[in-house]
């Protein structure tokens, strides 16, 4: 899932983001990532159910999955206080206060129409004591039932966030705590939060085995191509991640052959595209003219490796699908883990 935190999947108009699977014969419309916290705060999801609905507001017809606000309210707000009903903190735009109970982050995500709503969750700053993850645990537990309870729409499911620190024994008793209740689908939260990457495969391969095989499995904030794939090899099935569209508007390109870093001398010259197979709109230039873009500051430089990153993601997750079913995964796996090796990004 591209990264729509404030109803724009930032840089890319919704024709141009259905286009970076155009080329995909499995793929008809992918779904994006909306914010709770961002849209709540502005333009407000009142607003939002006025004109229609986030779909409508946006102009994105594909499915829309918002997150709770429960990670945005530990990284981005001056948190005041959590307790059991509520997490209250103070806006990071105005300073204004809010009490983000689980009930009213449903109502938000009920008002903005989302197809996927989140529930919202106790994510706590690592390393931490194990008795303060299991009450941070125990707590999104709580909070996910009673978001369960609160929900009204027919036409909107719901996914559970396991949570547990680096600690495999809650993470699994988090995982089977969860799955005892009818979400539509389970997601991996509070990794991808500075842990090495290796730390990051420990938890999801401890945590996999624990959530009903017959039901989707999102790693949330995840990640590099790399970790996609290690995640998928533990039966991980849906990703969000800002990094195809920051990288890209930072001069980043993600590649078969490894990422390039388009300011670089090297390609002043060089007049091969990105990738000779990428069907993208920049890979119909040279890297000598998106370098050009870059080094002079013409915004169609970021908007052109956004839409290529975005290009490359699409494509990788399509490749990655295709592997499975013809068993040729652990391959492909195996190709990246030895493009990675080198220098860790
Ligand atoms: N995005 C990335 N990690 C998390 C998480 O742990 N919880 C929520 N709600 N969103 C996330
Ligand atoms: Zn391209």
């Amino acid at each position: 899932m591209p990264v729509g935190t404030q109803a724009t999947v930032k840089g890319v108009t919704a024709a141009q983001l259905r286009e970076t699977t155009a080329t995909l014969p499995d793929v008809t419309a992918q779904m994006i990532l909306g914010n709770t916290y961002h849209l709540a705060l502005r333009p407000g999801h009142e607003l939002i159910r006025k004109m229609g609905g986030l779909h409508q507001f946006m102009n994105w017809d594909g499915p829309i999955l918002t997150d709770s606000g429960g990670f945005q309210v530990f990284s981005l707000s001056k948190l005041n206080k959590i307790d059991e009903r509520s997490a209250v903190f103070h806006s990071h735009i105005d300073g204004r206060k809010i009490d983000l109970t689980p009930e009213y982050s449903v109502e938000i995500q009920e008002s903005l129409g989302s197809d996927i709503a989140m529930v919202l969750d106790h994510v706590i700053a690592l390393p931490a004591s194990d008795e303060a993850v299991i009450d941070a645990t125990e707590r999104s537990v709580r909070w996910a039932v009673r978001s369960l309870n609160a929900a009204t729409r027919s036409d909107q499911a719901r996914f559970a966030i396991v949570q547990g620190g680096l600690n495999e024994t809650i993470r699994a008793q988090c995982a089977r705590d969860l799955a005892a209740h009818p979400f539509d689908g389970f997601a991996i939260g509070g990794l991808s939060v500075g842990e090495p990457p290796p730390e990051m495969y420990r938890i999801v391969k401890a945590t996999c085995p624990h959530l009903p095989e017959d039901k989707p499995r999102y790693l949330m904030g995840v990640g590099r191509p790399i970790d996609m794939l290690e995640a998928i090899a533990e039966g991980v099935d849906l990703f969000d991640c800002v990094m195809p569209t920051r990288n890209g508007r930072n001069a980043f390109a993600f590649t078969d052959e490894g990422p390039l870093k388009l300011r670089n001398a090297i390609h002043k010259d060089d007049p091969r595209p990105l990738e000779d197979s990428c069907p993208c709109p920049a890979c119909q230039h040279s890297r000598a003219y998106l370098r050009h873009l870059f080094v002079t500051g013409e915004m169609l430089g970021p908007i052109l490796l956004t839409i290529h990153n975005l290009t490359y993601y699409q494509r990788l997750m399509h490749q990655a699908r295709e592997a499975i079913l013809a068993g040729t995964f652990l391959e492909l796996l195996e190709r990246h883990r030895a493009l990675a090796a080198p220098k860790e990004m």
